[in-house]
């Protein structure tokens, strides 16, 4: 019960790594709000949670709406009266090389990587860092507060195909870093997780079909078939995909009170892809 009582938010938490790191904060006390781009995904997630026991709600919504950050701030501290977690994990990948990425493909991942979680941040500032100053001011022990984005081997070391999605997953990082530094002094982590190849829809074969519609847009998902299959033990010292459980536990290990000393942190959750 690592987390009881304390309230996180994940964006894009109906499905893949976000689905199961909202099941596993619940499962440790936490209290959840579960989001996705439709009601759908987010309702199967907090049905699933409260099945387990645990304490969620659930909000939808897209993330690089300019007034989804007040929304779901405003809703969360309504029903919870607080927030102590900012997961920013919610994303896809529309890739192309660079010289046929089109402006829109580069705007849109840029808005969902980037832009959103900076909106989402500044959002839960006064639930943050103005929390916790409050706290200080009134001479109380603060309690367990952290932001984490989320990142990947693409954003470490640039892909082929990915210049849109390596740039913001790059940038995610100086984000991360620039925040640990200003709310550090308040007590409020901010740490990186960046993944590498977890078996999710994003990671599978593109061959397989999946698609996900923004803004009436529809983007075709995964990684083609052949690239795939080089994926074995001379790149990923693991040999295999990681699962979604071991994602997770990235993010929970970062946000967990025994990380209390750690911020700032890039966490490579990826098998030792890319050392
Ligand atoms: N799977 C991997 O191998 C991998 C590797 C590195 C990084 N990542 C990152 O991990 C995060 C989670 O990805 P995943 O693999 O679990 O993918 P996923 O597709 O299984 O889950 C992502 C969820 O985010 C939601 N989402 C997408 N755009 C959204 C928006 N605008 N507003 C609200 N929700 C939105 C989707 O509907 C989906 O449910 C992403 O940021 C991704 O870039 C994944």
């Amino acid at each position: 019960m690592e987390f009881k009582d304390q309230v996180v938010i994940i964006t894009g938490s109906g499905r893949g790594i976000g689905a199961a790191a909202a099941k596993s904060f619940a499962r440790q006390g936490a209290k959840v709000v579960v989001n996705d781009l439709n009601q759908e995904p987010a309702e199967q997630v907090l049905a699933q949670i409260v099945a387990d026991g645990g304490s969620a709600m659930a909000f939808a919504g897209d993330v690089t709406e300019i007034d989804f950050p007040a929304k779901i701030i405003a809703a969360t501290i309504k029903e919870y009266g607080k927030l102590n977690i900012l997961v920013n994990n919610a994303g896809y990948t529309w890739d192309a090389f660079s010289h046929k990425m089109s402006e829109e493909q580069w705007q849109a991942i840029i808005d969902v990587h980037i832009t959103a979680p900076f909106r989402m941040i500044k959002a839960a500032a006064p639930y943050m860092r103005g929390a916790a100053l409050q706290e200080i001011e009134a001479g109380k022990e603060t309690e367990n507060r952290c932001v984490i984005n989320v990142s990947s081997v693409s954003g470490l070391h640039g892909n082929m195909g990915q210049a849109n999605y390596a740039t913001a997953k790059a940038g995610i990082i100086g984000l991360t870093k620039t925040i640990a530094k200003e709310w550090g002094p308040v007590g409020v982590r901010a740490n990186t997780v960046a993944f590498g190849y977890v078996d999710t829809r994003l990671s599978r074969a593109k061959e397989d079909g999946e698609a996900i519609s923004v803004k009436g847009k529809e983007v075709a998902l995964g990684i083609p078939e052949k690239i795939l299959q080089q994926l074995d033990a001379r790149v990923i010292p693991l040999g295999r995909a990681g699962n979604v459980a071991e994602a997770a536990a990235g993010i929970i290990m970062m946000a967990s009170p025994q990380a209390s000393y750690i911020t700032g942190h890039t966490l490579e959750v990826t098998g030792g892809f890319g050392i």
